[in-house]
C-alpha cells in the first residue's frame, strides 16, 4: 500500500478512506488516541488504536517520540477540532522512542526556552513551534525564487570563496588548507600566501553583489541567494556570522527604481506567506497573543503576526533622507531629553536607538532612508549631486532594525575610480569589477535583503538565532 502524507490526508480523505500514514507519536493517550504528525503539516491526525484488539507489547512501543506506520480507516470524529479519526486496523512500530530518554529532552511536554530548544538542534525540529518556522522559512525562500522568476530575472550563483571583500568592513572568515601551525613563510618571516592553494588569500564571501554587478551589465536583471559569512563580533537578537542573503541587480535602474522594487518585492513575500502558510502563521499568531499575556504591557506587541504581514501589504513605506532623519532625530522628545546614547550628528552613521524610534516610535511603519553620506557608506555607491551623499537606501522594519541595504552603484568610471583611492581600495586587484565601468558601462542598482532578518518578520520570531536551523553565531558551531 502506498503511504499517504498526513497533509494530504485531511486535506482531501474522505470517510471510509483506507489509507496508510507513517510519522512520529506527539501524544499517546489512554491506551487508545495517537496524535500523529508527519511534517508535511503542523496538524496532527488522531489514530484511535482498538487496544483490547491490540498486542500488549506493541502498545507499549507507542511513545512519545516513536516512529511508526499505520494503516486504517477514516472515520468521522466523535472528538472536538478534527474531522478525521483514523481508525487503526494495523500498527508496525518503525523506530523506539525510550521514554526515560524522552523525558530527559525538550521533547517532554512542558514549556522550554528558546535558548533550551537551540541547544537539541535535532529534535528542535519536532516541535510545533519549529515545524512552524522551517516551513515558513521554505516558503519564505520560495516565494523570493518565484518572485524574480515571475519578472524574468536570471538566478547567479555567485562565489563562495572569494579574493575580494566586497563591502570593505574586513570582517571575513579565511579559508586556507595550510598547516596552521607550520604555513609557508616569506624571507621577512609573513606567510606566503601565494602557496596557498588558490595561489593568493581567500576568504569566505560578505556578499555576491560585485560578482551580480558583472552579470547584470550582460543578462540585465540577476539575482543572487546564498550564504553570507561575517566574522563580526556581534552577539546580538539580529546578527548571525553565517546567513542568508538575496541581492538583485539591475541594469539600467536608478535609486527610486531601486526603492519601489524593494517595496513591492517585501509586499509580495508577506502576501505569499499569507496565503500559503495559513496553519503555521495562524500557530505562531496566537503563540505571540498567549506571550504577549504574561508580559507588561509596554513591552506587547502593538500588532500581532498577522496584522503586521498585511500592513506590509496594505501599506507604503515611509521614504526620507539621512538629511531629514537626522533632523527628525534632533527635533525628538528622546534627543532633547538627552535619551539617546549615541550622539545625533549630521556625518555619523544611524544606531539602532535611532533607527528604532525612527520606525517603531514615529513613524510606525517601515522607513526607507536614502542619501546617506558617502564616508561611512561602501565605496561602490553613487555619488550624489552635492558632492557628499551617495544614492543608499537602507529600508527598517519595525521590531527588526535593517532589513535590507542597497544603492545605485557608481557606474562612472573616472568618479569610481577617485572613490577606491579615497577608500585605500587597490584598482589593479578589483580590475575584473572595474572593468565593467569599461566596456558599455550603464546605470544600475541593486539591493541585499538579509534573508533570516525577513523570516523574522514572516515567523514573528524575536531571535535571528530561532530561524535558521543551525545558527552560527561566536562560540558556537557544533552540528
Ligand atoms: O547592508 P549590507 O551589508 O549590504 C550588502 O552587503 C550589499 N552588498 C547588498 C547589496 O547592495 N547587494 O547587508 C545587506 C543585509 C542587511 O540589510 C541585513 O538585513 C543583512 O544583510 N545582514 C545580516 N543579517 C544577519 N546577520 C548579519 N551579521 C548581517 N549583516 C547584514
Ligand atoms: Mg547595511
Amino acid at each position: 500500500m502506498q503511504r499517504t502524507e498526513i497533509k494530504e490526508v485531511l486535506n482531501t480523505g474522505s470517510f471510509g478512506d483506507k489509507v496508510l500514514v507513517k510519522g512520529w507519536v506527539k501524544a499517546f493517550r489512554q491506551n487508545r488516541f495517537i496524535q500523529l504528525n508527519d511534517g508535511s503539516t503542523i496538524n496532527n491526525i488522531q489514530a484511535v488504536v482498538d487496544f483490547e484488539n491490540t498486542d500488549e507489547a506493541v502498545i507499549k512501543r507507542i511513545t512519545t517520540a516513536a516512529a511508526v506506520s499505520l494503516i486504517g480507516v477514516l472515520e468521522e470524529s466523535q472528538g472536538k477540532g478534527q474531522k478525521f479519526d483514523l481508525i487503526v486496523e494495523s500498527i508496525e512500530i518503525l523506530g523506539d522512542a525510550d521514554p526515560e530518554e524522552v523525558s530527559k529532552t525538550i521533547l517532554q511536554p512542558k514549556k522550554h526556552s528558546l535558548e533550551f530548544l537551540r541547544e537539541q538542534a535535532h529534535l528542535r525540529f519536532r516541535t510545533n513551534l519549529f515545524g512552524a518556522v522551517f516551513r515558513i522559512r521554505h516558503a519564505t525562500s520560495f516565494a523570493i525564487h518565484k518572485y524574480f522568476n515571475d519578472k524574468g530575472y536570471f538566478h547567479i550563483a555567485t562565489p563562495i570563496i572569494t579574493g575580494s571583500d566586497a563591502e570593505g568592513a574586513g570582517e571575513m572568515f579565511r579559508v586556507t588548507n595550510f598547516d596552521a601551525k607550520n604555513p609557508p613563510v616569506n624571507e621577512d618571516g609573513s606567510v606566503n600566501w601565494t602557496e596557498d592553494f588558490f595561489g593568493r588569500e581567500t576568504n569566505l564571501t560578505v556578499s555576491g553583489q560585485l560578482e551580480a554587478e558583472l552579470a547584470a551589465m550582460a543578462l540585465g536583471k540577476v539575482y543572487t541567494f546564498g550564504p553570507t559569512f561575517r566574522a563580526e563580533n556581534s552577539n546580538t537578537a539580529r546578527h548571525l556570522a553565517e546567513f542568508w542573503m538575496v541581492e538583485p541587480e539591475v541594469a539600467f535602474n536608478d535609486i527610486v527604481d531601486n526603492m519601489d522594487l524593494a517595496e513591492d518585492f517585501l509586499s509580495y513575500i508577506c502576501q505569499y506567506v499569507l496565503e500559503n502558510c495559513a496553519d503555521d502563521v495562524a500557530f505562531l499568531n496566537e503563540r505571540e497573543i498567549q506571550e504577549d499575556k504574561s508580559k507588561p504591557t509596554a513591552e506587547r506587541n502593538e500588532m500581532n503576526l498577522i496584522d503586521r504581514l498585511n500592513f506590509v501589504i496594505n501599506n507604503d513605506f515611509a521614504r526620507i533622507t539621512y538629511t531629514e532623519a537626522i533632523e527628525l532625530l534632533q527635533n525628538s522628545a528622546p534627543y532633547k531629553k538627552k535619551k539617546f546614547k549615541y550622539p545625533v550628528e549630521w556625518g555619523t552613521d544611524l544606531q539602532s536607538e535611532h533607527e528604532r524610534f525612527l520606525v517603531e516610535k514615529h513613524f510606525k511603519k517601515p522607513v526607507i532612508i536614502r542619501d546617506y553620506p558617502a564616508s561611512f557608506k561602501a565605496f561602490y555607491m553613487r555619488l550624489n549631486e552635492d558632492g557628499k551623499t551617495v544614492a543608499a537606501m537602507d529600508i527598517l522594519f519595525p521590531g527588526i532594525g535593517e532589513i535590507i541595504g542597497g544603492s545605485q552603484r557608481e557606474e562612472r568610471y573616472d568618479v569610481l575610480r577617485e572613490k577606491c583611492k579615497a577608500f585605500n581600495i587597490s584598482e589593479e586587484e578589483l580590475w575584473w569589477y572595474m572593468d565593467t565601468r569599461k566596456f558599455g558601462t550603464a546605470p544600475h542598482a541593486g539591493f541585499g535583503l538579509g534573508f533570516e532578518r525577513m523570516v523574522m518578520f514572516t515567523t514573528g520570531m524575536s531571535n535571528i538565532r530561532d530561524v535558521i536551523p543551525f545558527p552560527r553565531t561566536p562560540g558556537k558551531a557544533e552540528f
